[in-house]
C-alpha cells in the first residue's frame, strides 16, 4: 500500500503521517509538500529515521502536473490523502490568489492524474484505490445560535479560503460522478493538538499569553467553533479511507463548541495555573478586542451520526485533556515556535494585528 500524502509537512498533514506510519506496518507514504510558510520539515524530524524505506519526502507543488506525473510512475501510489492547501482563513482576505492557485489548480492536477495513472489500471486493480480530500465545515457557511451540518447541508462559503475548498470539492464530487474516481470527501470541525502553525487561534494564543503578549479577540469574541483533537480526526481519516464508500461525504466533527473568549480564557487560567501569572496578573488582562474579521462566520457545528454510525468512529480526546496536552506541547516546543517566528511570519503578524492592536 503506497499512499500519497500532499500536504504532509502541515499541521494535519504531518501528525496523519506519523499516525498512519505508526498504525499501519505495511504502509508506505510518499510525502508531497512545497513547504510553503506552513510546510515545516521539522515537523517529521524524527520519521525519516524511525520509519526508514517507508518514508519518502518529495518537495514540490500539487498543481505541477508534470512533477505529479514523475510521482505516480516512480511510486505505484494506491491511496491519495489530499491535505495540501493554503489553509488561514485571514490570509485569504489578504491575499486570495495563492488559494485559488493551490486549493482549485493543485486538486484539479491531483485528479487529473489519479484519473488517468488509474484508468491504465487492469480491470478489476482500481478498486483499491482512493482519493481522500480533506475538505471543512466551512464550506456549508455560518449558522445561527441553533442547528447542525449535515452532509447534505446546502454549500455557501463565505471567505475566500472557503469558497476555494468549496470549488475543490465540487471537482472531486464530478470526478467520482463523471470518471467513476474512488473519490471521498472530509468535512472536519476547527482541530488542535501539536505541530499547529502558529498564526491560528489556539498556538497564537497560548504563545503570546506565554510571552504577556496582548490577545486579539475578534469581534464580541462570541463567534463559536467546534474543535477536534488532531489525533482523533486522524483515527477518522483512517477510518474512512478503510471502511468508506467512494462517492460519499463524511463530517467529523470533535462535538465540542466553544465560544471564542471562553477558549482564550481557559488558556489563559491553564498558562496561570501552569507558570503563575504575568507581572501579578492574570493573562486574562491581556485580552484585547480588536476590529472583526470581514464576513466572520459566527458559529460552526457538525451532525457527525454518520460517520458514526457507519464506520463506528467518535472523537475520544475531551477537551480540557486535549487543551491541557496541546498546552503542555508548545511550553516543552518552545524552540519549534521560535523557529517559526522569522522575518516572514512577523512580516504577517505586523499586517494583521499592527493597526487592530493600535485601536485602527
Ligand atoms: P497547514 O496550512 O498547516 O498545512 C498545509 C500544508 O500544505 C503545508 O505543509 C504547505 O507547505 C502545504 N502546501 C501548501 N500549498 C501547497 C502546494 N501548492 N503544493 C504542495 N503543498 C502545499 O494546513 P492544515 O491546518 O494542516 O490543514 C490541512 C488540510 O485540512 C487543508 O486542506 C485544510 O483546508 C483542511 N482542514 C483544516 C482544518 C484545521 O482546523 N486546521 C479543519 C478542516 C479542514
Ligand atoms: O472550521 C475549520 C477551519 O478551521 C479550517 O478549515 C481552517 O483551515 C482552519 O484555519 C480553521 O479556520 P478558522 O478561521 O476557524 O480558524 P482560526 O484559528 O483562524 O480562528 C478561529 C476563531 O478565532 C475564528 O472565529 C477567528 C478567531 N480569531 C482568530 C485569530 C487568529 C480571533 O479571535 N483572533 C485571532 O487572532
Amino acid at each position: 500500500m503506497v499512499i500519497l500524502v500532499t500536504g504532509g509537512c502541515g499541521f494535519i498533514g504531518s501528525n496523519f503521517v506519523r499516525y498512519v506510519l505508526e498504525a499501519r506496518k505495511k504502509a508506505k507514504v510518499v510525502n508531497l509538500d512545497l513547504l510553503t510558510y506552513a510546510g515545516n520539515l521539522a515537523n517529521l524530524e524524527d520519521v525519516q529515521d524511525v520509519f526508514a524505506g517507508r518514508y519518502h519526502f518529495v518537495r514540490g507543488d500539487v498543481a505541477d502536473k508534470g512533477l505529479l506525473k514523475q510521482v505516480f510512475e516512480q511510486f505505484g501510489i494506491d491511496w491519495v490523502v489530499h491535505f495540501a492547501a493554503e489553509s488561514h482563513v485571514d490570509r485569504s482576505i489578504l491575499g486570495p490568489e495563492a488559494f485559488i492557485k493551490t486549493n482549485i489548480y493543485g486538486t484539479f492536477h491531483l485528479l487529473e492524474t489519479c484519473r488517468q495513472f488509474w484508468s491504465k489500471s487492469p480491470r478489476g486493480e482500481n478498486a483499491e484505490k482512493r482519493f481522500l480530500h480533506i475538505s471543512t465545515d466551512e464550506v456549508y457557511g455560518s449558522l445561527g445560535r441553533t442547528g447542525f451540518f449535515t452532509e447534505g447541508s446546502p454549500y455557501l462559503p463565505s471567505s475566500p479560503y472557503s469558497a476555494s475548498k468549496a470549488g475543490s470539492d465540487h471537482l472531486v464530487h464530478a470526478y467520482f460522478h463523471t470518471y467513476g474516481l474512488p473519490a471521498m470527501i472530509t468535512h472536519s470541525s476547527n482541530n488542535y493538538g501539536p505541530y499547529q502553525f502558529p498564526e491560528k487561534l489556539i498556538p497564537l494564543m497560548i504563545n503570546n499569553a506565554k510571552n504577556g503578549l496582548p490577545l486579539p479577540v475578534y469581534g464580541d469574541g462570541k463567534n463559536v467553533r467546534d474543535w477536534l483533537y488532531v489525533g482523533d480526526h486522524c483515527k477518522a481519516l483512517l477510518a474512512v479511507l478503510e471502511k468508506g464508500t467512494p462517492g460519499e461525504k463524511y463530517n467529523i466533527g470533535g462535538n465540542c463548541e466553544k465560544e471564542n473568549l471562553e477558549l482564550v480564557n481557559l488558556i489563559c487560567d491553564y498558562l496561570d495555573e501552569k507558570l503563575g501569572f504575568n507581572q501579578d496578573r492574570s493573562r486574562k488582562k491581556l485580552i484585547r478586542f480588536v476590529a472583526d474579521r470581514p464576513g466572520h462566520d459566527r458559529r460552526y457545528a457538525l451532525d457527525t451520526a454518520k460517520i458514526n454510525r457507519s464506520l463506528g468512529w467518535k472523537p475520544e480526546v475531551v477537551f480540557e485533556k486535549g487543551i491541557r496536552q496541546t498546552v503542555d506541547w508548545y511550553l516543552a516546543h518552545s524552540g519549534w515556535v521560535e523557529n517559526i517566528l522569522d522575518g516572514s511570519y512577523m512580516e504577517y503578524y505586523q499586517e494583521q494585528y499592527g493597526a487592530r492592536l493600535n485601536g485602527r
